[in-house]
Order: C-alpha cells, then sequence, then structure tokens
C-alpha cells in the first residue's frame, strides 16, 4: 500500500502559544480520519486535497515547515510544501531544532522500542556466531542476520547496510557497500567483525560483534579483542548525566594507547602519545553517536555544541554532554589500516613511539570493533546489547553453537 504522510505544525492567532500537531494523510485504501487520529494520537488528521483550506481555516499566524542541515553530510532535508502554501506566513527555522531536541530524549515509549531492536537483533547476532564456518561467503551471514530478524521479530529492513568484514576487510569502516558486498569467502584464522542492527517501527539498532571464524582466538587476536573490550567497559562504567562525549572519547583512546604499550606494538609514555593524536592511527572513528529513529541520529551539534577539530575527535557525531534519556552507541575499536599505519610510520612524531617489528606481527590481523547500544539512566546508564562479549563467553558460546544451538543468558546486560 503507498503511503505518503505530511507533518505540519501551525501555531494558532488566538493562542499563540499553542502549537496544533496535524498529519495530513494520503493513504491507498481510504480510512475516516479519526482512524489516523487514534493511530498516531494526533490533535487532527485530514485528507491531504483539504491541506490548504483546513490551514487557513486556523488562521496561523505562522506555519512551521521542516528544514534543517544534516551536520554529517551537508544534505538539506526538504520542506514539505503544497498548492496554496504561498498564502501562509511560513517559517522554516523554528522547527527543526525543535523537533531534533525532541529525538535525542528518549520517552519511555521509545525505550520500549528500542530495548526490543536490541533484544531482536542480539539474538540474530548470536544465531551467526553460531552458524559462521570457514568457507562460507560474507553475505550468508548477512542474509542470515536479516532472516532472523525478520521472521523472529517481524524487523524488515536493516537500520543501515550490514557490514560482515572477515580478514582484512575487518579493517574497511564501511565493507558491505554496493563497491564491496560483503563477498569474501571466510578463511581459517580470520576475525570476522560483523556490524549489524535489525529496525522497528522506524527504530535502529546498532551491534558489532568480533569474533574468530573458528572459534578460537589467537593470542595476538585476543590481546587486540581484549584491549578493546577494556576500554568498552570504562566507558560503561564512566557514563552518566553530565559527562561530556569528546571525553569518554578520549578516555577509550588512552585505554587502547596503554593496552597497545602493553603488548608491544607502542612504546614510551601515553600521555606523550595523546599529545600527537596517535590514538586516531588505530581508532580513526567516533567513539560511538545518538541512536534512534536514524542510526546515526539528529541532534548531536545543536547551537552552541562544537566539533572538537582533532583526529579521531572530529568524527564524534556528537560532542553534547549526556542528559538521562539519551541512547548512544559505544563502539570502540582497533584497527591495523595500512595506509594509516604508513602515515604514521613516516611522521617523526608518531613512528618514535612505534615498534616496527612487533606491529609488524599485527599487520593483516584486520580490526576489532565492539559496539553495544546503551540508554542513559539517571546515576548511569542500561546497556541493551546482550551478546557474548568476553573471549571466554565467545569461544564457549561458539563452541556450543557448533554442537547444538544452545542459549546464552547474558550476565552483562543488567542495568548499571
Ligand atoms: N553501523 C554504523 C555505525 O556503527 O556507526
Ligand atoms: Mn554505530
Ligand atoms: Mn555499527
Amino acid at each position: 500500500m503507498s503511503r505518503r504522510i505530511q507533518l505540519f505544525c501551525c501555531r494558532v492567532e488566538k493562542k499563540p502559544r499553542d502549537t496544533v500537531l496535524i498529519l495530513v494523510l494520503c493513504f491507498a485504501r481510504i480510512h475516516p480520519p479519526e482512524f489516523f487520529k487514534n493511530k498516531y494520537a494526533v490533535d487532527e488528521a485530514h485528507y491531504v486535497t483539504e491541506i490548504s483550506s483546513v490551514l487557513a481555516s486556523k488562521k496561523p499566524a505562522v506555519l512551521l515547515t521542516l528544514r534543517g542541515v544534516n551536520t554529517d553530510s551537508g544534505n538539506v532535508s526538504k520542506e514539505a510544501s503544497f498548492e496554496g502554501i504561498s498564502q501562509f506566513n511560513v517559517n522554516n527555522t523554528i522547527l527543526h531544532p525543535e523537533i531534533a531536541e525532541c529525538r535525542v530524549i528518549k520517552t519511555d515509549m521509545e525505550l520500549e522500542v528500542l530495548r526490543y531492536t536490541n533484544k531482536i537483533s542480539s539474538e540474530a547476532h548470536k544465531e551467526v556466531m553460531k552458524a559462521v564456518k570457514v568457507g562460507m561467503k560474507e553475505y550468508e551471514l548477512e542474509s542470515l542476520f536479516q532472516h532472523y530478524c525478520y521472521t523472529r521479530g517481524g524487523m524488515r529492513h536493516t537500520s543501515y547496510t550490514c557490514i560482515c568484514g572477515s580478514g582484512e576487510n575487518s579493517s574497511v569502516l564501511h565493507y558491505g557497500h554496493a563497491g564491496a558486498p560483503n563477498d569474501k569467502t571466510i578463511e581459517d584464522g580470520d576475525l570476522c567483525l560483523f556490524d549489524m542492527g535489525g529496525e522497528y517501527y522506524c527504530y535502529g539498532s546498532d551491534i558489532t560483534c568480533t569474533f574468530p571464524a573458528n572459534g578460537k582466538f589467537t593470542a595476538d587476536q585476543r590481546a587486540v579483542y581484549e584491549a578493546v573490550l577494556k576500554a568498552s567497559r570504562a566507558v560503561m562504567r564512566a557514563v552518566k548525566p553530565g559527562v561530556a562525549w569528546p571525553d569518554m572519547h578520549r578516555l577509550a583512546d588512552r585505554v587502547h594507547l596503554e593496552e597497545l604499550t602493553r603488548i608491544g606494538i607502542l612504546k614510551g609514555n601515553v600521555d606523550d602519545m595523546v599529545k600527537v593524536h596517535l590514538g586516531a592511527i588505530f581508532m580513526p572513528h567516533g567513539l560511538g553517536h545518538l541512536l534512534g529513529i536514524d542510526v546515526h541520529d539528529v541532534g548531536g551539534y545543536p547551537e552552541g555544541v562544537a566539533r572538537v577539530e582533532e583526529p579521531g575527535l572530529r568524527s564524534l557525531r556528537t560532542a553534547r554532554r549526556l542528559q538521562q534519556g539519551m541512547v548512544l552507541t559505544i563502539e570502540p575499536g582497533i584497527y591495523f589500516i595500512e595506509h594509516l599505519l604508513e602515515q604514521a610510520l613516516h611522521d617523526p612524531a608518531q613512528a618514535c613511539f612505534i615498534n616496527d617489528d612487533v606491529l609488524r606481527r599485527f599487520r593483516g590481523l584486520g580490526g576489532v570493533r565492539i559496539e553495544d547500544d546503551i540508554a542513559v539512566t539517571a546515576t548511569g546508564m542500561e546497556l541493551l546489547t546482550c551478546v557474548p562479549r568476553t573471549v571466554e563467553e565467545i569461544e564457549a558460546f561458539m563452541a556450543e553453537g557448533q554442537s547444538s544451538a544452545k542459549s546464552f543468558h547474558c550476565l552483562s546486560s543488567q542495568k548499571q
């Protein structure tokens, strides 16, 4: 059934402080307006053919339309229009920041949907971990994830194109796109980095699991994995209202640098490494982002919040202080990306911290990302994602999964 919905707000002259939310509907099957008024819990519902006359009858002082810039892409959202709009006083700047702010802080009902998308997507990730076998194509697991989300959760769409990188592909941040469509054969010894999330009634999820294709981490894979897990858990412990998100990114970077030093890939003083932005060589993306109706949700940079123009930090999709009711991803990662490693090795300020002979062993390992979705609570956070996370949990789960379909009981998803 084809369907189109337009959303308008108008401020009525007699009550200038009241804003009436009006849905204008265009459906193939014609239901009475009352049906939609109840379904969408709006003040009024009218057929699209009546748009001009209904709005004129309200004698609005101003008609608010939605136009705004996406701070990631620079794209501008297209505002609604209709025949006869020129008779109104239209303002297209007031509504966007207001709507964005409404989307940043989730209601209890929105949180319920996000818990659901995470529950089903977590289960789907576990199905994939049980099913993966050396020799499969990456897209077989993408397909299994989508099948599980749809058949078991009624989730027809994913929130973004699945990223199913194995081996060196696990270091390609946006692998899986049309030019690299998850079509490599998974090999023995590969790490799999699978970033996939199902969507329900437009609400998304965004989860990454990294695990060894053959079910057993090598010593080097384990060391890198546990470094990322340590960063993830350090951030989770620190998250609470009032905390600045860039500081969480800095915290993750610091843990990575400390752990890479412990592994032997890096040498020297971590404070000095931070000064030359060495963390961004290994994690060249932001720590996480707001999540909701869009996977990279709106509201990251309201007026007064500036992007931090430093390597790594500039990729953050928000630099806000956390507030109760925000939903975000926490997704630290360590990647061995050839051109970034070469760049660092050719920069004396960074190269002096790198043990090239040790690093050589890790080139080709790919990357590790651990991505969970969380809701900020009054005192900390609630973990929405529930998948095996420690090395022991993953190896035990995959071993069980290969022989039988056992369930994994998540202890770590308790409210923090
Ligand atoms: N899956 C996209 C992201 O992690 O932001
Ligand atoms: Mn993400
Ligand atoms: Mn992701």
